[in-house]
């Protein structure tokens, strides 16, 4: 799928919201160490990810490539912010409706917008692929997350309140949220 906006943050600054492409391979992944380091609330830590710079490369080839399936960067000053996408939750006729959502920003970028600007070309790019429910998970301590999700329309609809299992803190309740498409 393909993506192409330019935004203007809240502190003026401009944001060029695109498709991954495979030359984005090391910025993505550097982000994505960055990002998954600096907060608790997201599934992975930086030691359990598996990628190096070739397979992210390969990753956000095959996103670009993807008919039905997107992962979006917040690209300032030639910078990597944050990504955005929504990965398929099968091909089987009663799952293919049904996408997943993930969003992470570089900590020093919070408060700007992208997350919302990145949620809604998400939504968007979704309901251009057909999908006709947006689902995501999100640790429910994770309140600018929740309130971002729920201006956007998703709704909760479970709770597991040992949904993960932190190094730090211990369990942590995770929300389900869905968005009809
Ligand atoms: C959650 C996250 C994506 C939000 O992105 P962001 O760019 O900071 O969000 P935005 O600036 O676009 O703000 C969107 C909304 O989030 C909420 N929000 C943002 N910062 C907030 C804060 N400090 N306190 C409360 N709500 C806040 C507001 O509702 C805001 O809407 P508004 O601008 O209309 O008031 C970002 O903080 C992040 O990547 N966190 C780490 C990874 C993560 O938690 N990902 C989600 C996993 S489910």
């Amino acid at each position: 799928m393909k993506y192409n906006k330019t935004i203007t943050l809240k502190d003026g600054r401009t944001c060029c919201l695109r498709n991954g492409e495979e030359k984005d391979g090391a910025a993505v992944l550097t982000n994505f160490n960055l990002t998954h380091q600096e907060t608790d609330n997201l599934l992975t830590y930086p030691d359990e990810n598996t990628f190096d710079e070739k397979q992210e490369a390969e990753f956000l080839k095959s996103m670009e490539e993807s008919e039905n399936e997107i992962e979006i960067l917040a690209v300032i000053d030639g910078v990597v912010a944050g990504t955005a996408g929504f990965h398929s939750m099968g091909n089987k006729y009663k799952m293919k409706h049904r996408a997943d959502f993930g969003i992470a920003i570089a900590k020093e970028y919070w408060g700007l917008g992208i997350g919302k600007a990145l949620t809604k070309a998400c939504i968007w790019c979704a309901r251009e692929a057909g999908y006709t429910q947006l689902e995501l998970e999100v640790v429910a301590e994770n309140e600018s997350a929740v309130a971002m999700y729920e201006k956007a329309g998703f709704v909760a609809f479970g709770r597991n309140p040992r949904g993960f299992n932190s190094r730090q803190t211990g369990y942590q309740e995770v929300v389900s949220m869905r968005l009809e498409l």
